[in-house]
């Protein structure tokens, strides 16, 4: 069974009310494949106006973070409810930078994960290595010590996309190169296929995240196993357009 090409904008703390009226702009007027799944993920504070923006059938709207708790005393927080209360259907879970800067480790990954699926958000599982752990050499023990964390959570996969995000690719302008990422993406669906069974694990998308543009989207077009891209900085800019079309 194919696997719909899924292009994720990660917008960061990026934006605000004009700049993403722009981007949404852009996209309701391009042409996009039919068949191509984008989800575009501004700050929180601006889901619901993004979500008021979309008219195109292939865009819907992602949070980039949500908590454990659908309400309750937790100042700053944002719940997986009131996310899906602004129309918005995923959320991005377990990126690096909220691994690093906001010391979530796999166990809460894989809490919030099981959490926003249980609740009926899909999720975008951020997983990826270090320069320092692909220097010694260990990046597949590092994703799957990620995705082990999430397997001992999580059942059911169906709403579930991967990341995979090699730190050091994030904002670098250094991707990793088409060969390289489908060897990793290949791997970890060879893992995932022993944990989940090879029919699971071939309907899960595995995006490629880092340094993703519009010219270097194309490149990874006859990868079997990217079946996609979770993109950064490029998102707020004119090539999300192209990373969108690079399939076609
Ligand atoms: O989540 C997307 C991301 O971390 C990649 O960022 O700016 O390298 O495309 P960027």
């Amino acid at each position: 069974m194919a696997r719909t090409f899924f292009v994720g904008g990660n917008f960061k703390l990026n934006g605000n009310k004009k700049s993403i009226k722009e981007i949404v702009e852009r996209l309701n007027n391009a042409s996009l494949p039919e068949n191509v799944e984008v989800v575009i993920c501004p700050p929180a504070a601006y889901l619901d106006y993004a979500v008021s923006l979309v008219n195109k059938k292939q865009v819907t709207v992602g949070a980039q973070n949500t908590y454990l708790k659908a309400s309750g005393a937790y100042t700053g927080e944002n719940s997986v409810d009131q996310v899906k209360d602004t129309g918005a259907k995923w959320v991005i879970l377990g990126h690096s930078e909220r691994r690093s800067y906001f010391h979530e480790d796999d166990k809460t990954v894989a809490d919030k994960t099981k959490f926003a699926l249980d609740n009926g958000v899909g999720v975008i599982l951020c997983i990826g290595e270090t320069l320092e752990e692909k220097k010694a050499g260990i990046t597949l023990e590092v994703v799957e010590r990620q995705l082990t964390a999430v397997l001992a959570e999580v059942k059911d996969w169906t709403n579930v996309v991967i990341a995979y995000e090699p730190v050091w690719a994030i904002g670098s302008g250094l991707a990793a190169t088409p060969e390289d990422a489908q060897e990793i993406h290949a791997s970890i669906r060879k893992f995932l296929a022993s944990k989940l069974g090879q029919a699971t694990a071939d309907q899960i998308r595995i995006l490629y995240g880092g340094s993703a543009n519009g010219s270097n989207a194309v490149t990874f077009k006859d990868k079997a196993d990217v079946d996609g891209f979770l993109v950064g900085g490029a998102s707020l800019k004119p090539e999300f357009v192209d990373i969108i079309n690079s399939r076609n």
